[in-house]
């Protein structure tokens, strides 16, 4: 059988889909970029119909760049934006609201008013997670506080609830399968992450029917195969994972220790713990790292909301620069006698502080700042935010080998700039995957390896390859006069209500 494989992989801002060989080489791909609503402040909301069509015509799109028959596709994985929320008519497969998007902060008040029922302790020891509005349980809530009939219909069985690998798999199988994978439903707040299964206790608090639920599978498992009229046969769908996991796979971060970074829209940092399920005293959270063939690998996380979102806002917002790529560049003209901080807390901000109240701030302007300091500082901030998630993992998992190389991947990776910078903020060495697709490859490696067409893990982690390595290169005292400074901006920033 030949090892193609095709990745899916549904991001916040765009679906793409890759087909890689069976030497795991990227051979084609395509992108559609999705639209983003903000119909309230602070709401963020995509189209479900949206999500499935760029995901057809991307797919459909690359298999045919490849030039391969739809045939000898071995198998799809699939990775997706993790915690965004959709319901949708199990017997029609109608999406019965728009998908509430994982930066979505409508729920705070749920959040809090749990919070301050006590119930926080409680979630976290079940699902490794923080009553923050971030997670989809109690975006799931709001839709059945908020949509005529849902819960009704729901506790009937005529309502599906799924994370978007959920709604993909749905769709593809032509509503044959209503499953996901232990890493997406690791990141619902209803999931029981040690006992491995949904979890009725946190379900009848956020009067959340069972009946809407999708089965829990392994990550490299049988989803089912495509409906004939999506891509013309039948293909199995094998691998399913959170883009952030996936990531973590795709930088072959197997062994308990290791540790990852992917800079996209916001930035997410996993430690791999292996079989230890960490619970955290430094407010980072505990998250399924993979689960394969029933065995539960874990890690500590830490979520940076605002990350190349912050890029996009120089571009897009300022219009600063007219490219991301160009953010790199600019950055090198600034002053250097100048302290700007940019602290991007457009959507609150994440781990560790969890404020859903902050909103962004910049600090330090003088009549000299212009357009190169603001870009210096947007990506200084992505540097600074790192080294709170390092600095708190570390702590959590202290006495164990955690490894002093950071492995990088995601847009933002690309800029050297950055990437130098975010060694010298952390002090640690920075590897740049030489694949910056990690995120795909992590997807469909799950995929091709339970096809038993790529290899199994230790040789996929032999063959990770670095591109370039990053050595922390500032002096110590300028690292530390700048962090204060960081420190100083963040607690200016924090509305004090988190
Ligand atoms: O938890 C949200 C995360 O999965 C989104 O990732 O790459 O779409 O920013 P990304």
């Amino acid at each position: 059988m030949s090892g193609h494989i095709l990745a899916i992989d549904q991001g916040t801002t765009s679906s793409r889909a890759i087909v890689f060989d069976a030497g795991m080489k990227m051979i084609s791909s395509a992108q559609e970029e999705i639209k983003q609503s903000y119909p309230k402040p602070g709401w963020v909301e995509h189209d479900p119909g949206e999500i499935w069509t760029t995901v057809v015509n991307t797919a459909r799109k690359a298999l045919a760049d490849a030039n391969v028959a739809v045939v000898d596709i071995a198998a799809i994985g699939i990775t997706n934006q993790r915690e965004t929320t959709v319901v949708w008519e199990r017997k029609s497969g109608r999406a019965l609201y728009k998908a509430i998007v994982w930066q979505d902060r409508r729920t705070a008040e749920v959040c809090d008013s749990l919070k301050a029922d006590g119930y926080e302790k409680l979630f976290s020891a079940k699902t490794g997670l923080l009553l923050d509005p971030y997670f989809s349980g109690t975006k799931l809530r709001w839709l059945l506080d908020n949509v005529d009939g849902l819960r009704e219909r729901a506790a009937a069985g005529e309502v599906c609830f799924g994370t978007v690998d959920s709604w993909l798999i749905f769709n593809l199988t032509g509503g044959r399968v209503h499953a996901t994978d232990a890493t997406n439903a690791s990141r619902t707040l209803l999931f029981n992450i040690t006992e491995g299964r949904w979890d009725d206790e946190l379900l009848g608090l956020l009067r959340i029917p069972a009946a809407m639920l999708p089965e829990v599978k392994d990550c490299a498992d049988d989803f089912g195969v495509t409906d004939r009229d999506v891509f013309g046969a039948a293909i199995p769908i094998l691998g399913v994972a959170g883009d952030q996991q996936a990531a973590t796979i795709g930088n072959a971060c197997f062994k308990p220790g290791m540790m990852k970074s992917t800079y996209g829209t916001g930035c997410f940092a996993l430690l791999n713990t292996g079989r230890d399920c960490v619970a955290s005293s430094n407010r980072m959270i505990t998250t399924i790292a993979y689960r394969l063939s029933g065995k539960t690998t874990y890690a500590l996380e830490g979520s940076i909301f605002i990350a190349g979102a912050a890029v996009q806002w120089l571009r897009d917002g300022l219009g600063l620069i007219s490219q991301a790529s160009e953010s790199g560049t600019l950055a090198t003209r600034a002053d250097p006698n100048q302290q700007v901080y940019v602290v991007p807390a457009f959507t609150g901000l994440g781990a560790p502080y969890w404020d859903p109240e902050a909103r962004g701030a910049i600090f330090g302007l003088t009549r000299n700042s212009g357009p190169a300091e603001l870009a210096h500082a947007v990506l200084e901030s992505v540097a600074y935010q790192t080294l709170d998630l390092l600095i708190a993992m570390r702590k959590d998992w202290g006495g164990h080998h955690i490894e002093t190389v950071l492995r990088v991947d995601g847009g933002m990776a690309s800029s050297d700039w950055t990437m130098q910078r975010l060694a010298d903020v952390v002090g640690n060495p920075v590897d740049r995957s030489a694949v910056l697709e990690t995120t795909a490859l992590g997807a469909a490696w799950l995929a091709g390896s339970r096809a038993a067409v790529w290899p199994d893990h230790e040789q996929f982690g032999k063959a990770w390859a670095c591109n370039r390595r990053f050595q922390p290169s500032m002096e110590e005292a300028e690292r530390q006069t700048k962090i204060a400074g960081w420190r100083n901006a963040v607690s200016r920033t924090l509305s004090g209500q988190q």
